[in-house]
């Protein structure tokens, strides 16, 4: 089994989120999964254009680490992402990043993968943006098994019992893969997702190509 964390956080070795999500990965890796790091602020990921060539041809115009990524993502069973809470939402670069997965989200390619998201806030909030985060990895078609936040400022010395959280979640992350667990309202989210996105596959048939021919071999259509 392999899980994937990605943070994105500028602060390098001071970042809190990072901390929850290297937490999460040795959680797993106590119960034998192998895991892998990928900090998302000391990659190159260029904006998403919206040009649509990867709907056509499944491949982006950009030259950059993006690429990777998604392939050490597809390669794993688990995800975990981080991210501090900026401005109420996600930071930049996680959404730089986010943006350049709308062709893995037509074609559900995040579908029997499993995550959960953590973030940290100074002062509130923090569990909006796991709210958004887990939220992603739904319509990616993942299954999300909670999150783990902290407002830092309204709860100054909690910090130690959420890392012990974020290393309990990356444990039910690992046994949630190994019995391919279900949930039904996760499940019935899934299903409507499928319904949108055949929907739209099919009425741009003639256009996205690549998503069309994915979809067919998925045996979807
Ligand atoms: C650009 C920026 C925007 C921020 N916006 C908020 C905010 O809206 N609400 C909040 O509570 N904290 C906000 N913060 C504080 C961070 O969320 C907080 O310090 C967080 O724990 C940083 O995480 P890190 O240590 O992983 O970098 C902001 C910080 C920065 C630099």
């Amino acid at each position: 089994m392999k899980i994937i964390g990605l943070c994105a956080s500028p602060r390098g070795k001071k970042s809190s989120t990072m901390s929850l999500v290297k937490q999460g990965l040795l959680g797993s890796e106590k119960k034998g999964a192998k895991t892998e790091f990928i900090n998302l602020c000391k990659k190159e990921i260029k904006f998403c254009t919206g040009c649509g060539v990867c709907y056509k041809k499944g491949k982006c115009v950009h030259k950059d680490d993006f690429k990777d990524i998604l392939v050490a993502i597809l390669e794993s069973d688990g995800i975990i992402l981080g991210s501090p809470n900026y401005i109420n939402s996600v930071s930049a670069q996680m959404k730089v990043f986010l943006d350049r997965l709308a062709d893995s989200i037509h074609c559900q390619r995040f579908n029997g993968k499993y995550g959960f998201s953590v973030s940290t806030a100074g002062g509130s909030n923090s569990g909006l943006v796991c709210d958004y985060l887990n939220n992603t990895l739904l319509i990616l078609g993942a299954n999300t098994v909670g999150k783990i936040n902290i407002d830092i400022g309204a709860n100054p010395d909690g910090f130690s019992d959420v890392k012990d959280e974020a290393f309990l979640m990356g444990e039910k992350l690992f046994d949630a893969i190994e019995k391919k667990e279900t949930w039904p309202e996760q499940e019935m989210l899934h299903t409507e997702m499928r319904e949108r996105m055949k929907y739209i596959i099919t009425l741009n048939k003639d256009e996205w190509q690549s998503e069309y021919d994915y979809w067919k071999k998925q045996g979807w259509l």
